[in-house]
């Protein structure tokens, strides 16, 4: 059966949904999206991704005419219509069609487009042995606290480290860990305390992160969130990014030096398990 997927109102076979060729999303990359794990029937932290999603339309001063419910009610009909029961949305909401100009139109109507996928099945290798990352200087724009749709930065970079061999790209900006380029990035000290970049208008506002921050203190895990430096992140005991699609993915090897020990730290372990948990109860 062909996946269904959702666009403007309407719930089509996934080949049958098309968006006209002067979107602003298509053409200035104007827009912004979410990507929420579904899990066991149930939507991760959706209130908080709902949240987050509004606050990039605000920041980006795009009108938008429904309320968290309506999106909510969608995601949750699309898993439904594609018998899934594990799985994530991708959410991208845009500015509208419009003839091609510079400045913001004034009347538009946005555009919704919506996609569900399995979970993909992790590379215990990976799990197990821990991602290869490089560093790479971050050529974003300076506001990637917004979920923006504008991704080629991220996507060039991530394409050149993947040609290079490894997995992922540390991006670092005026010496300082940024995140990475489609994850949040933790390292753990060698006092056994959990550090993450503060949310500042260089990193996204991850979802996995904020949980992640949560669960570790409620578990007796000492966490600051603050800048750090690339070499704070070579001396670290542990590294791991993550995310929605990611959960907890430690990193044991950066720019060809190796991380603590090589291995995947207890800290990660221990924060992979308990968001397993949270995400399956
Ligand atoms: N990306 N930082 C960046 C730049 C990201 O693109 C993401 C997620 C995160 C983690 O955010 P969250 O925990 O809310 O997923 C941090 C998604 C998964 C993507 O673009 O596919």
């Amino acid at each position: 059966m062909e996946r269904i997927s959702f666009v403007n109102g309407k719930f089509l076979p996934h080949s049958q949904c098309f968006v006209h060729i002067e979107d602003r999303g298509f053409q200035l990359a104007d827009g912004i999206y979410e990507v929420i794990l579904f899990k066991n029937n149930k939507l991760i932290d959706i209130d908080w991704h709902l949240e987050r999603l509004f606050r990039s339309l605000s920041e980006l001063e795009i009108k938008f005419n429904h309320n968290k419910n309506y999106l909510r009610e969608i995601i949750l009909e699309l898993f439904a219509k594609n018998n899934l029961q594990d799985g994530s949305v991708y959410l991208q909401i845009t500015r509208g069609v419009a003839p091609r100009q510079q400045t913001f139109p004034t009347n538009y109507t946005t555009t919704i487009t919506a996609t569900v996928s399995p979970l993909k099945e992790s590379n215990p290798e990976e799990t197990i042995n821990g991602l290869v990352a490089t560093t790479h200087q971050d050529i974003r724009w300076q506001r990637c606290d917004i979920k923006s749709i504008s991704l080629l930065a991220s996507s060039w970079i991530r394409q050149k480290t993947v040609e290079a061999g490894a997995n992922d790209a540390i991006l670092v900006r005026d010496g300082f860990v940024t995140e990475a380029t489609f994850a949040n990035v933790f390292i753990v000290d060698k006092k056994g305390t959990l550090i993450t970049r503060n949310a500042d208008h260089f990193v996204l506002r991850g979802i996995t992160r904020n949980r992640l921050i949560d669960l570790a203190k409620k578990n007796g895990i000492a966490v600051l969130e603050k800048k750090f430096t690339v070499d704070e992140m070579f001396d670290a005991k542990e590294v791991f990014l993550s995310s929605t699609t990611l959960l907890v993915r430690p990193v044991c090897k950066i720019d060809g030096k190796v991380i603590g020990d090589g291995k995947v730290g207890e800290i990660s372990k221990k924060l992979f398990t308990l968001y397993n948990q949270f995400i399956e109860n």
